[in-house]
């Protein structure tokens, strides 16, 4: 279990406009008196700016999605750690499952992404997870663990300020999730991987991601390795949000 509050982190990927997204993020607003977890929204990167407004002095943190591995330069259309920290970016997705899948990101890139956003004082959420035919073959801990091992070994002496993020690529967006015990089974032995590389591993926050939504979130926060959860779909309505945000306060 993490020393801190639980976490819940809304995954916009690319939904959105000026418009909705005001008015999503004024209608969670309305409702956060009563949250008392931690909670973050990683948006696309052109409405950062947007976002930053909208919650200034408010409960909920900016996040961005995705960070380029390199620092400058001659890189078309990539944006830079430090380019997020101009706008208070706190949180960066990093080695999700669409980016590792579509945009062929690998191992050794999401370690040096996580350490881009490290060094501008920006919490990664490092992103693992099998996918179907990984699971079915019985590789779902060597996946996981391998993905994580790149990150240690990258960033072994700060590795307790990163968040992990368990998302198994079947879940994603497919309405399948895992259950709360192959949830906790996995997130188990992901701590045991942070504690074997650092005395500050308890400070680890591991989120489930991968179809939570109201309904099902009370019993995969329940398990005592979920620290929070990592939300698409169901962050985007601003009630059902709302709803996991208090469920994740008790
Ligand atoms: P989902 O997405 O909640 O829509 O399954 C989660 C994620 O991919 O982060």
């Amino acid at each position: 279990m993490s020393t801190h509050s639980k976490l819940m982190v809304g995954n916009w990927k690319m939904n959105g406009n000026l418009a909705a997204n005001a008015s999503l993020i004024s209608d969670v607003l309305a409702g956060m008196s009563s949250v008392g977890c931690r909670t973050a929204v990683c948006v696309p990167s052109v409405y950062l700016s947007q976002l930053q407004t909208l919650l200034k002095g408010s409960a909920i943190d900016l996040g961005a999605q995705d960070v380029s591995a390199q620092l400058s330069g001659a890189f078309t259309g990539e944006i830079s750690a430090s380019m997020l920290q101009d706008f208070a970016v706190r949180y960066c997705i990093v080695g999700h499952s669409e980016r590792r899948q579509y945009h062929n990101e690998t191992d050794a890139l999401v370690a040096t992404k996580a350490q881009r956003a490290l060094a501008a004082g920006i919490t990664p959420i490092v992103c693992v997870g099998e996918s179907l035919a990984e699971r079915e073959a019985g590789q779902t801990e060597a996946v996981v663990k391998r993905q994580l091992a790149a990150v240690i070994h990258a960033n072994g002496h700060c590795i307790s300020e990163i968040v992990v993020a368990y998302e198994p690529v079947w879940a994603i967006g497919t309405g399948l999730t895992a259950s709360p015990e192959q949830a906790q089974q996995v997130h188990a032995v992901l701590r045991a991987q942070l504690q074997a590389a650092s005395a500050h591993a308890d400070r680890v926050s591991i989120l489930y991601g991968g179809s939570m939504n109201a309904t099902n979130a009370a019993e995969l926060l329940a398990q005592p390795d979920v620290d929070g959860g990592l939300i698409g779909g169901a962050a985007l309505k601003a009630p059902d949000f709302l709803s996991m945000l208090k469920t994740a306060s008790r």
